[in-house]
C-alpha cells in the first residue's frame, strides 16, 4: 500500500512538473487518470491534497510559486482540481447510492411492516380456520354416527319387511288350507248329500229329514268357518261395537276351540281411545292369546284393561310354561313376527310393550298406550 502510494506520489510529481512546464497536450486527462488511480488505491481527497502539497514543495526550487503573475500556482491548482475530479465524482456517486439505499431501506421498512401485518392477519385466519375445522370434524362425526344409525335402521326395516312378506304368505297359506280343508270339504259333503237326495226318492220321509238335517249342519259349519275367517281378518264388531265386545267375541271363540279358560275385565273408558289405538290393543290381545294357545300349554289366561294416570294398560297373563323373552326377541334369533309385530304396533301409537316370563309364573304381556281423558274418540 505504501509503495503504491509512493509510486503514485512520484507519478503525480512528474505529471505536475510536465503540466507546469507546459509540454504535454492533455494535462487534464493525466490529472484525472492520477485521480482515478488514487481512487482505485483507496485514497481519499486528503491523501491527494498531501500528495499535491509534497509535489509543490518538491517543485518549489524549479518554479516560483510565490509570484502570482506567472500563474504557476494557478496552473498547479487547475491540475489539482482535475486530479480531484474522479474522487469528487465517486463521492457524488456514493452519496447518490446512499440516497437510493436510504430510499430502498425506507421501501423495505414499509414492505416489512405490510408483511408483518399480513402475517398477523394470516395467523388470525389460520386460527379461525383451525377452529372451523374442529367444528367441521365434529359435524362430520355427528353425521357419520347418524348415517350409521340410519343404515342400521334400514337393515332392520328390510328384515321387518321380509318378515311381513313371509308372514303374509304364511297367513294366505293358512287361509287357503283352511278354506280347502273346512269349507270345500263341507261343500263337497253337501253336494254328495244332495246327489243322494235326488236319487233316493223311494226312501221314507224320516230318512229324508235326517239327511236334510245332516246337510244343514254341514252348511252351518261352513258358514261358521267363513265367519271365523272374516272375523279374524278384521272383526266388524270392533268397528261397530268397540274393543271390549270384539275381545269378548274373540275370547269366547278361542276358549271354545282351545279348551282354555279366559277371563276378561276391562275399564270401559278404553272405548274413548282413537280407532287406531283400539285396533292396536285388539291385535296385541289377539296375538298374545294365540301365542298362549299355541305355545304356553296354559289352563287359564286373564286379560285386564285398566286406567293409569296418563295411559291405558292392557295385561294378558297366562299360567303356562315360560320362555326366554330377551333371547327370543334378539333380531338374529327371531324369525317370527308375532312379538316383534306387537311391539311395532304399540310403538306406532306412542305406547310401550313389556313381556315378562318366568318359570312357575307363566307369561305376562303388558301394553300401555298414552291416554288423556280429553282425547276424543276418532
Ligand atoms: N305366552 C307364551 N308362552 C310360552 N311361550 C311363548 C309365549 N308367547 C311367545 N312364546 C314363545 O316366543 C316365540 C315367539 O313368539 P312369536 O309370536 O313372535 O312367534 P310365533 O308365535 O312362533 O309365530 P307367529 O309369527 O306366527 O306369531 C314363540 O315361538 C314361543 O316359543
Ligand atoms: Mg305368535
Amino acid at each position: 500500500m505504501k509503495t503504491a502510494r509512493t509510486r503514485l506520489s512520484a507519478r503525480y510529481l512528474t505529471a505536475l512538473r510536465t503540466h507546469l512546464g507546459g509540454k504535454a497536450a492533455n494535462h487534464a486527462n493525466r490529472a484525472q487518470s492520477l485521480g482515478r488511480s488514487a481512487l482505485a488505491g483507496g485514497l481519499v481527497t486528503l491523501d491527494l491534497a498531501i500528495m499535491h502539497e509534497q509535489a509543490v514543495v518538491a517543485l518549489a526550487s524549479s518554479y516560483d510559486f510565490a509570484h502570482a503573475r506567472n500563474g504557476v500556482l494557478k496552473r498547479a491548482g487547475v491540475f489539482f482540481t482535475q486530479a480531484l475530479l474522479p474522487l469528487e465524482e465517486a463521492q457524488q456517486a456514493t452519496r447518490e447510492t446512499n440516497r437510493q439505499l436510504q430510499q430502498h431501506n425506507e421501501t423495505l421498512r414499509r414492505h416489512t411492516a405490510a408483511l408483518a401485518s399480513g402475517n398477523r392477519r394470516l395467523e388470525r385466519e389460520i386460527a379461525r380456520r383451525k377452529a372451523g375445522e374442529v367444528t367441521i370434524l365434529q359435524g362430520r362425526e355427528h353425521y357419520q354416527a347418524l348415517f350409521r344409525e340410519s343404515q342400521i335402521m334400514q337393515k332392520k326395516l328390510r328384515l321387518l319387511t321380509r318378515q311381513i312378506i313371509s308372514a303374509q304368505e304364511e297367513e294366505r297359506k293358512e287361509i287357503s288350507r283352511e278354506l280347502h280343508d273346512e269349507v270345500v270339504q263341507t261343500l263337497v259333503g253337501i253336494n254328495v248329500e244332495l246327489a243322494a237326495l235326488t236319487k233316493g226318492t223311494s226312501a221314507g220321509l224320516h230318512k229324508l229329514r235326517a239327511k236334510i238335517a245332516r246337510t244343514q249342519r254341514l252348511v252351518a259349519n261352513s258358514v261358521n268357518a267363513v265367519h271365523r275367517f272374516a272375523r279374524e281378518l278384521r272383526p266388524a264388531v270392533l268397528d261397530d261395537l268397540g274393543l271390549i265386545p270384539a275381545l269378548h267375541v274373540f275370547c269366547k271363540g278361542l276358549a271354545a276351540r282351545k279348551k282354555l279358560k279366559i277371563q276378561l275385565t276391562a275399564f270401559r273408558g278404553v272405548e274413548a281411545l282413537g280407532g287406531a289405538e283400539r285396533t292396536v290393543f285388539f291385535r296385541v290381545a289377539q296375538e298374545a292369546l294365540n301365542n298362549v294357545a299355541r305355545h304356553a300349554r296354559a289352563s287359564t289366561v286373564t286379560i285386564s284393561i285398566s286406567r293409569m294416570p296418563a295411559a291405558v294398560r292392557m295385561e294378558i297373563a297366562d299360567n303356562g310354561k315360560s320362555f326366554m323373552v330377551g333371547q327370543t326377541l334378539l333380531p338374529k334369533n327371531n324369525k317370527r313376527l308375532g312379538l316383534v309385530g306387537m311391539r311395532e304396533r304399540i310403538e306406532m301409537v306412542g305406547g310401550r310393550l313389556t313381556i315378562k316370563s318366568a318359570p312357575g309364573h307363566g307369561t305376562t304381556v303388558c301394553a300401555e298406550i298414552p291416554f288423556t281423558p280429553e282425547k276424543t274418540k276418532k
